[in-house]
C-alpha cells in the first residue's frame, strides 16, 4: 500500500476522517506522516493519539503533529518545506453545515483561503522538486457529494455533475474545489479531487446524525430530525472512503476527480429508527429509544437527496465499498456505547 512514497502530509488528521486515514497508514504502511490540524471543536487527539500509545516504539517515530491553522501561511511554509512531503491528503476543513449556515464568512475563509494557502505553498513547493519528486508528488483533496446540489428522486452524482452548492459549507468546499482544479490547469499542479458521500463510522463529532442521534438517546434527550425527516443520504462506512483515497493515491488519474459512495440510499427518519431499533437490543431501557425522536423546523435551503455513482473509481481503481452497512452501524454504535461508558 502506498510503497512508491516517504513522507505523506495529511491536514485534518484529528477530525473524523483524516484520523481514520492516519490510524490506517500509521498500522499498515512504513510512511512517515505529518499530521497538521489547528484543534478545532470537532477534533479529538485520542482518535490517534491512542494508537500510538498503544505502541510507541513502534509508531511514535514515524509520526509527527503540528498545531497549524492553514490560515497561517509561514507555520505552514515552514512545516511543509521542512518535512517535505510526497504525497498530500488535504482533509482540514470546517465541515458542518448547520454552523455553516450561522457563520457563513468563517467557512467561506476557511475552507477556501486556508485551501489556496496550501495550494500556493504546496506548489512552490512541488516547483523546486526534481523531476523524479515531481512524477511523484501527488496532492489528494478531500470533497463532498454535496457541491452538486440536491437530487430529486431519481439520478446520482458522477464526476460529468454540474456544481451547484446550495449551503454555505457546499459552497466554500466547491470554491475549494475549483481552486484544485485551477492550479492542477494552470500550473500543471498534480491534484486530484474526491467527492464522497456522508460517512459514518467512530470518532465522528457528535453533531452529524448517526453520532447525534446516539448520543442523544444515551442521554434520554430529544433526538431532533428536521422537518419530515424524508432527506435522503447515500452513507458510506469511513473505513471503505479512507481506502478509495489510498487507491487515489495509489494509481488515481492526476488533473481528475472521483465520486465516492457506499450505496446505501436511507432516509433520515429509516435512518434514525434503525439506530433506535439497535439500541433498544444493545442497551434496553424501560421505552424504545424512538420516543425520543421530535421533528423540529427543517434546515434552510435543506437538500433533499443526495447519491452518488461511484462506477468510475470502481472501474478505474478496483475500488469497491467492502463495509455492510447495517453491520457497520451495529459496530459503530457498540464503539460510542463503549466510549460512553468509559
Ligand atoms: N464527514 C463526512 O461525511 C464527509 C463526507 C465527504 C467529504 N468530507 C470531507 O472530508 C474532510 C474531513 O471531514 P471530517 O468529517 O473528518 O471533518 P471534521 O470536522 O471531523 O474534522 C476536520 C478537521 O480539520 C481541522 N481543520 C479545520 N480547518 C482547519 C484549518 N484551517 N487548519 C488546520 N486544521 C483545520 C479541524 O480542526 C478538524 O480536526 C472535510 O474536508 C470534509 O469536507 C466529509
Amino acid at each position: 500500500m502506498l510503497v512508491s512514497y516517504k513522507r505523506v502530509l495529511i491536514t485534518g488528521g484529528y477530525g473524523f476522517i483524516g484520523s481514520a486515514l492516519v490510524r490506517k497508514l500509521l498500522h499498515q504502511t512504513k510512511l512517515k506522516i505529518l499530521n497538521i490540524d489547528k484543534i478545532g471543536y470537532a477534533s479529538n487527539l485520542s482518535s490517534v493519539n491512542k494508537l500510538i500509545e498503544s505502541n510507541k516504539n513502534f509508531y511514535q517515530e514515524r509520526y509527527s503533529f503540528l498545531k497549524i491553522d492553514l490560515l497561517n501561511s509561514n507555520d505552514l511554509k515552514n512545516a511543509i518545506f521542512e518535512f517535505k512531503p510526497n504525497l498530500v491528503f488535504h482533509l482540514a476543513a470546517e465541515t458542518h453545515v448547520d454552523k455553516s449556515i450561522i457563520n457563513p464568512n468563517k467557512f467561506v475563509t476557511n475552507n477556501i483561503i486556508g485551501t489556496s494557502n496550501l495550494l500556493e505553498i504546496l506548489n512552490q513547493y512541488f516547483k523546486g522538486l526534481s523531476l523524479s519528486e515531481k512524477n511523484l508528488f501527488k496532492f489528494i483533496h478531500v470533497s463532498t457529494d454535496e457541491v452538486f446540489g440536491s437530487l430529486g428522486k431519481n439520478g446520482k452524482f458522477s464526476e460529468i455533475s454540474p456544481y451547484k452548492p446550495n449551503s454555505p459549507y457546499a459552497a466554500s468546499k466547491a470554491g475549494s474545489d475549483h481552486l484544485v482544479k485551477a492550479w492542477s490547469k494552470t500550473y500543471g499542479f498534480p491534484a486530484i479531487v474526491t467527492n464522497c458521500s456522508n460517512n459514518f463510522g467512530p470518532w465522528q463529532f457528535p453533531e452529524k446524525l448517526i453520532p447525534l442521534t446516539i448520543s442523544k438517546s444515551l442521554k434520554k434527550e430529544a433526538i431532533p430530525l428536521y422537518g419530515n425527516g424524508k432527506n435522503v443520504r447515500d452513507w458510506i462506512y469511513v473505513e471503505d472512503h479512507v481506502n478509495a483515497l489510498i487507491e487515489c493515491a495509489n494509481n488515481g488519474k492526476i488533473n481528475s476527480s472521483y465520486c465516492i459512495g457506499g450505496n446505501n440510499e436511507i432516509s433520515n427518519i429509516n435512518l434514525v429508527n434503525l439506530i433506535c431499533t439497535i439500541l433498544d437490543e444493545k442497551k434496553p431501557w424501560e421505552k424504545s429509544y424512538k420516543t425520543l425522536i421530535k421533528f423540529v423546523l427543517d434546515r434552510a435551503g435543506h437538500d433533499y437527496r443526495y447519491a452518488i455513482d461511484s462506477s468510475k473509481i470502481k472501474s478505474e481503481l478496483e475500488w469497491k465499498p467492502t463495509h455492510n452497512f447495517e453491520e457497520s452501524l451495529s459496530l459503530t454504535i457498540d464503539w460510542y456505547l463503549k466510549e460512553n461508558d468509559q
